[in-house]
């Protein structure tokens, strides 16, 4: 694997953005296993098991057999450490999904073979394209039935608006599967004998595909057929650009299973060999370069009640630059508090262990008792300001209704919290007194109720609010204010006292938007 020129060590930060069922769960076991972080498959899944049944609060997890939380992986192969960020699988998600891809070099996107690209897949990808995040797609599970892949290829071209480079092509799918053939090494990967036909690693090396070698590697009639789809491949897609890729307008497509091991091998190699490596991150005034001596880093997720018996939090910071060490003090920007790293936590497989130090792209967990926030940035350095860390527009408005009227204060704390974790936005309308919650997926809602109930014992309900979308609206002082006083029923302000705009539908927002030119209406707000 190729390294590149760099005092510090290198890294890979990366995710997995898939739909579900598409194999995310089975790939990123596989990526573990051949990186050696666990010792048999099936781990990532009994250990989220094990740890869910020992967190109450995740109750809706069990019930409905989802992730509601994501979490940190690391694992090594030949000297470099790659850092697999894991975002919840679920259609329903929150905005913390959303932020884990801030804290992201580069994701890898799995799509089923069967499926092509699904809704959530598409909705990651747009979060991704937002920060022009480089994409290698990874078409799982050809060793079922699935399309042809010119047709998956040219969804992932049409839908995704990228330039697709096939890297290898599938030899048959389904019961016709009979291996893959590598466009860029022009070798032969085939099923092992043996009655589940994974791959064991097993490679034969041609001199291309006039090679007659090929004919006796595998049938006749999958020769002709891969001689002639490579061919057209060749002619019709895109040769790999590394340049186009790192700046997120070329996808280079692995064909492989990840249930039977193809392709993974190359995955990994590829994420080494063209992923990014940390970049300089923006920030103000100026960007954050991983080589920079001072240590920044900024939080991208907060967890509470991790353990439902202590209050305790941990906050998730990716390192942007310097060398962190375990002790070290950083200073919050803003609030100019300094706050001592003792026992930081990095993240091995699912197991905490305790960080003595870590370089750009590692991700820290930092416990705390509340003081850290998502979106905050720590430096040991001159106060900068990561950005980059956007709010995204709620799709789903709804007012909280309190059961026991005299619970105002530890709601207020509890929507607080939450809303401080990214699972939720608090909206204070300047009009009633009734707080209005707003989440992106339904499930933020049941998280909401079920947390409210367990962790703080506050009897909340939910009704319809009026409302169903809000813009963050900005614009000169004075039209602002003839705005608000105009429209004062439908204005509310988050908890940074920013002005909200609740519209009813999309309709009554473009109509809004459209008499209200000098105003900017935004769906995702920064924290600058
Ligand atoms: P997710 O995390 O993206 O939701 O998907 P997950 O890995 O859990 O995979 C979803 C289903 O697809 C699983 O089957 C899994 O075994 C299967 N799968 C994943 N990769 C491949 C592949 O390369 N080939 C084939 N044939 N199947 C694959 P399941 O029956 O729902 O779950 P399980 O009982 O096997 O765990």
């Amino acid at each position: 694997m190729a390294s590149r020129p760099t005092t510090r060590p290198d890294r890979r930060t990366f995710a997995i953005i898939s739909h579900p069922d598409a194999g995310k769960t089975t790939l990123t076991e596989k990526l573990l296993l051949f990186g050696g972080a666990i010792r048999a498959a099936g781990e990532v899944k009994a250990r989220g098991a094990a740890r869910r049944a020992r967190s109450d609060w995740m109750k809706i997890e069990q019930q409905r057999g989802i992730s509601v939380t994501s979490s940190v992986m690391t694992f090594e192969r030949e000297g470099l450490t790659f850092n697999l960020l894991d975002t919840p699988g679920h259609e329903d998600f929150s905005e913390d999904t959303y932020r884990t891809l801030t804290a992201v070099d580069s994701a890898v996107m799995v799509i089923d073979a069967a499926r092509g690209i699904e809704a959530q897949t598409r909705k990651l990808f747009e979060v991704c394209r937002l920060r022009s995040v480089p994409i290698i797609t990874f078409i799982n599970k050809v060793d079922r039935e699935g399309r042809s892949p010119f047709e998956l290829i040219d969804e992932v071209a049409d839908q995704l608006a990228l330039d697709v480079s096939p890297m290898n092509w599938p030899i048959g799918m389904g019961g016709q599967f009979e291996g893959l053939y590598s466009l860029e090494r022009c070798d032969v990967q085939r099923p092992s004998g043996e009655a589940d036909r994974s791959y064991d690693g097993d490679v034969t090396a041609t001199t291309g595909l006039d090679d007659a070698r090929l004919d006796t590697l595998i049938s006749a009639q999958a020769a002709a057929q891969l001689r002639e789809d490579a061919e057209l491949a060749g002619a019709g897609y895109a040769a790999f650009d590394e340049v186009a890729y790192q700046n997120g307008d070329l996808t280079p497509v692995f064909f492989g299973s990840a249930l039977k091991d193809f392709g993974v091998a190359d995955l990994i190699d590829a994420l080494a060999r063209f992923a990014p490596s940390p970049r300089p991150q923006p920030a103000e005034p100026a960007p954050v370069s991983p080589d920079d001596p001072a240590v920044t880093g900024f939080i991208f997720k907060v967890q509470a009640n991790m353990n439902p018996m202590h209050r305790d939090r941990v906050a998730f910071m990716r390192l942007c630059s310097g060398k962190f060490r375990r002790g070290m003090k950083l200073n919050q920007v803003g609030t100019g508090k300094a706050i001592a790293v003792h026992s930081p936590i990095l993240f091995f497989a699912q197991n905490r262990e305790t960080a003595e130090e870590a370089f750009p792209g590692d991700i820290i967990g930092i416990p705390n008792h509340g003081t850290l926030r998502v979106g905050d940035t720590l430096t040991d350095g001159p106060a900068r300001t990561i950005t980059g860390l956007p709010n995204f527009a709620p799709e789903q408005l709804r007012r909280v209704v309190l059961k026991d009227p005299t619970k105002t204060k530890q709601l207020r704390k509890a929507l607080d919290d939450l809303a401080e974790e990214g699972i939720i936005q608090v909206f204070y309308p300047e009009v009633g007194g009734q707080w209005i919650v707003g989440v992106v997926g339904q499930l933020q809602l049941e998280v909401l109720i079920s947390r409210l109930e367990v962790e703080y014992k506050v009897d909340a309900m939910l009704e319809p609010s009026p409302w169903n979308t809000a813009r963050w609206i900005a614009g000169e002082a004075d039209v602002l204010k003839t705005f608000i006083a105009d429209h004062r029923a439908a204005i509310a302000t988050d908890r940074d006292g920013r002005a909200v705009f609740m519209a009813k539908d999309n309709w009554e927002l473009s109509y809004v938007e459209e008499r209200n030119r000098s105003l900017r209406f935004s769906a995702t707000k920064e924290r600058a």
